[in-house]
């Protein structure tokens, strides 16, 4: 018998089909991003696991060239299907195991990754990929909860990153700013 991971498509791909959601994001959060964001000026982003691409719009909307991608062909389709008019481009593709090059940019002034730091199950590896893809002086967002901000009896505990997760994700940065909200905690990294 094989188990799933929560790393593979499969899974995601189930969840999305089968209506699952995800926590929305609201004017809060945005704000928080936009605080460390510069003016798009049509210079690339590209949001990683972008699910139904709520924040893949935003991006376009504050002026940069967005692809969104995700391994959930469902969750691709549906981010498509609120498009009216130009748009995010949006590509089914795996972060961790793709070929880099079939993205529409070499080089990306902003790395956006919301609620999947947390699935990813050799994050250093993904942090070196990430690393490839940024522009200098471009910035990676990582939206995550973090562990030990939910009641004991919660059953959502097990959504929060541990302390070592954190530390893999931010070592070896220049920058590091961290903003927290309720469960999440926000971190904005620079080369
Ligand atoms: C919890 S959902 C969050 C979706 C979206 N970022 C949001 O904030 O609503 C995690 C998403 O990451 C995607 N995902 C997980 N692992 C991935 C991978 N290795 N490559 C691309 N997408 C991945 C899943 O398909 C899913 O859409």
């Amino acid at each position: 018998m094989t188990t799933e991971s929560p790393a593979a498509a499969a899974y995601w791909e189930r969840l999305w089909a089968d209506g699952r959601r995800y926590r929305q994001l609201d004017d809060t959060e945005i704000r928080l991003l936009e605080d460390h964001l510069r003016p798009g000026r049509a210079r690339p982003a590209l949001d990683l696991g972008c699910g139904d691409g709520a924040l893949a719009r935003r991006l376009e909307q504050l002026g940069y060239r967005t692809t969104g991608i995700d391994c959930s062909p469902s969750a691709v389709a549906l981010a498509a299907a609120q498009d009216s008019g130009p748009g995010p481009v949006w590509r089914c593709m795996d972060i961790t195991t793709d070929d880099l090059n079939a993205l529409p940019d070499r080089a990306y002034a902003v790395i956006t990754c919301r609620l999947v730091y947390r699935w990813i199950d050799d994050q250093a590896a993904f942090l070196d990929r990430v690393r490839r893809l940024l522009a200098p002086g471009g910035i990676f967002w990582v939206a995550t909860e973090i562990s030990g901000r939910r009641a004991d009896t919660d059953p959502r505990q097990h959504l929060g990153i541990t302390p070592a997760e954190a530390e893999i994700l931010t070592a070896g940065w220049s920058v590091v700013h961290t903003v927290d909200l309720d469960v999440l905690r926000c971190y904005a990294l620079r080369p």
